[in-house]
């Protein structure tokens, strides 16, 4: 797999134009995630943004959008610094080999990222500078002094009341007072503008109480401008006529949504073509940097902001936050080498509840395999391909469309469902979302316990078997095309095993419209299960293990 090759793949719109939207859905789709630090192994949390963020871009290239994914890494400042002397390397020698591990870790989770920006890049660091120059211009910026209560892992200044028992209320470290000559955002003047863009635009940011959040516990108590330099490190892009500050890591990371897309460079085709982002995907711990800071930033450039910010929760261990030293981190590396990609994406986003953090547990995980994965999918699809190799020779049997009694509920629920998935993943209640596409697949399984093929073959009702098995092929290949984004190959090996050949009936405009749709498909001779049931028990302890290497 290579991610890049993405770039030139040219999208068709549906021949047919059976997108209810004129026929020609000519639009463009930028996704971002984070740009993530290079200071240490990625874990499922990370991978878990990451998957989102693919899984989003692949939904919409489905429906024949022009896509593009944008992820990095951030790679300035303190920690990182102090990560590659730990390492002895250098910092540029240490951030250019985490780099490279994550792009590994991406490939190996097939991310179809377009761009992979690193913020010590020099398409980077020079229009940071320009932006920082244009601000100071502007009179945005304005020279200081600055002091406060810093976490140098969270690369952030507190005030005093902003500290938990006296230490970091982001991760509950011990803090330093500093003191340093600074330059400073005037973010004052830019508040009662944010406010009334929040207010106009409420699909500014997903789920809307994270807005309620922003307004009343950072906006309500007053607004601080924001210190966007720092002296008391140097691993930085340099104040270009001050050169003795550094650039403050967020303003530094922030911007490489717009300099990964080439904005203020020669060539800005990309960023003219895709600007503005339609969704850029964070996690609550970088709420406030994306949805106050990164706004006004923008508003000070005379940008339009994105379309859509999106806040997720946390993935937490049963004893708390994932942490190293508790022994408690599970790597995305670990199931997917057991369990497979597929399984690992599917538990990743159906295990995560919009409005609360979800818990990693390894029997959840083995739970989810075994009902959701091996019962409810792999089992539908193994009993359909023996019934219509054992009824029809393989053969699937057309259908004409005329609905009997049974079907006609049957076909209905389909469309229903297929409605409810579509309106909860893009209102980013992913596991909801993906929950309607299981309701799908146990309302499939019950059609079979309800058509009773055995008894429709024992009886010659040759056309009720034959409407039974067009139905149950069909919903498969509904079913698969539903979950296509997250589960790409399980979804090709479906629509493989039940003999559908034709890309037209592999895009999301052949969910809609009429029932009937396949002709001529042959199921292949001998089912081959995509999952097989895991042993509870062994499979448990076995995470556990891992969990502690
Ligand atoms: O904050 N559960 O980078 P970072 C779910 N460089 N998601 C999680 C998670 C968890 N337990 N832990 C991390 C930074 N994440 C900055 C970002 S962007 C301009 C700069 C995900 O390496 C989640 O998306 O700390 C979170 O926001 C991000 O990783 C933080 O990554
Ligand atoms: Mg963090």
């Amino acid at each position: 797999m290579c991610p890049q090759m993405d770039k030139d793949v040219q999208i068709e719109t549906s021949p047919n134009g059976q997108n209810g939207q004129g026929g020609n859905m000519s639009g463009k789709f930028y996704v971002t995630t984070p740009i993530y630090y290079p200071s240490g192994r990625f874990h499922i949390g990370t991978a878990y943004t990451t998957v989102l963020a693919d899984s989003m871009k692949r939904y919409h290239k489905l429906k024949g959008e022009d896509t593009y994914m944008l992820t990095g890494t951030d790679e300035h400042g303190q920690k990182i610094q102090q990560k590659a002397e730990d390492a002895g390397k250098t910092p540029k020698e240490y951030v250019d080999e985490m780099a490279r591990m994550a792009k590994e870790l991406w490939a190996k989770m097939d991310i179809e990222y377009n761009d992979f920006i690193q913020t010590t890049e020099e398409r980077h660091t020079k229009i940071v500078q320009k932006i920082f120059d244009r601000f100071m211009e502007q009179g945005d910026i304005y020279k200081g002094e600055y002091e406060g209560w810093y976490c140098i892992p969270c690369e952030t200044y507190f005030t005093e009341t902003q500290l938990v028992d006296g230490k970091c209320p982001d991760c509950g470290r011990e803090v330093q007072l500093m003191k340093e000559e600074a330059y400073f955002f005037n973010m004052k003047k830019y508040v009662d503008k944010l406010l009334k863009y929040y207010d106009e635009h409420p699909d500014f940011i997903k789920p809307a109480y994270r807005k309620t959040e922003m307004i009343n516990n950072f906006i309500k108590p007053g607004l601080e401008d924001l210190c966007v330099t720092r002296t008391s490190f140097d691993w930085g892009i340099k104040v270009p006529k001050d050169p003795k500050h550094v650039i403050y890591v967020w303003l530094d990371a922030l911007t490489n949504y717009l300099t990964a897309l080439g904005y203020l460079s020669e060539d800005d085709t990309l960023f003219k073509k895709y600007w503005p982002a339609d969704l850029q995907i964070v996690g609550k711990d970088i709420a406030r940097f994306h949805l106050i800071y990164w706004p006004i930033f923008l508003m000070a450039l005379d940008l339009p902001l994105p379309k859509t910010i999106f806040v997720h929760n946390w993935f937490m261990m049963k004893d708390g936050k994932m942490s190293k030293s508790k022994g408690n981190v599970i790597y995305p590396e670990t199931l997917i080498d057991r369990y497979g990609l597929d399984a690992t994406r599917y538990f990743l986003l159906r295990e995560l509840p919009v409005s609360q953090d979800g818990i990693f547990s390894p029997e959840s995980f083995v739970e989810r395999y075994n009902f959701d994965l091996c019962n409810d999918l792999s089992n539908l699809l193994n009993r359909t391909v023996s019934m219509v190799n054992k009824y029809f020779d393989g053969q699937v049997p057309e259908y004409n469309g005329t609905p009997n009694e049974v079907d006609r509920e049957f076909e209905k629920y389909t469309f229903e469902q297929i409605n409810k998935f579509d309106e909860k993943w893009n209102e980013y209640e992913i596991a909801n979302s993906i929950q309607e596409i299981w309701n799908l697949i146990s309302r499939t399984n019950k059609y079979i316990d309800e058509t009773m093929p055995w008894s429709l073959a024992k009886e010659e009702k040759e056309e009720e078997l034959k409407s039974s098995m067009y139905h149950l092929i069909e919903n498969l290949r509904r079913i698969a095309i539903l979950i296509k984004p997250f589960m790409n190959d399980t979804a090709d090996n479906i629509l493989r095993q039940i003999g559908v050949n034709d890309e037209n009936l592999k895009n999301w405009d052949s969910l809609k419209g009429e029932y009937a749709k396949i002709k001529k498909a042959k199921v292949i001779e001998k089912g081959e299960p995509i999952f097989m049931r895991l042993k509870p028990e062994e499979e448990v302890e076995y995470i556990k293990n891992a969990m502690k290497k």
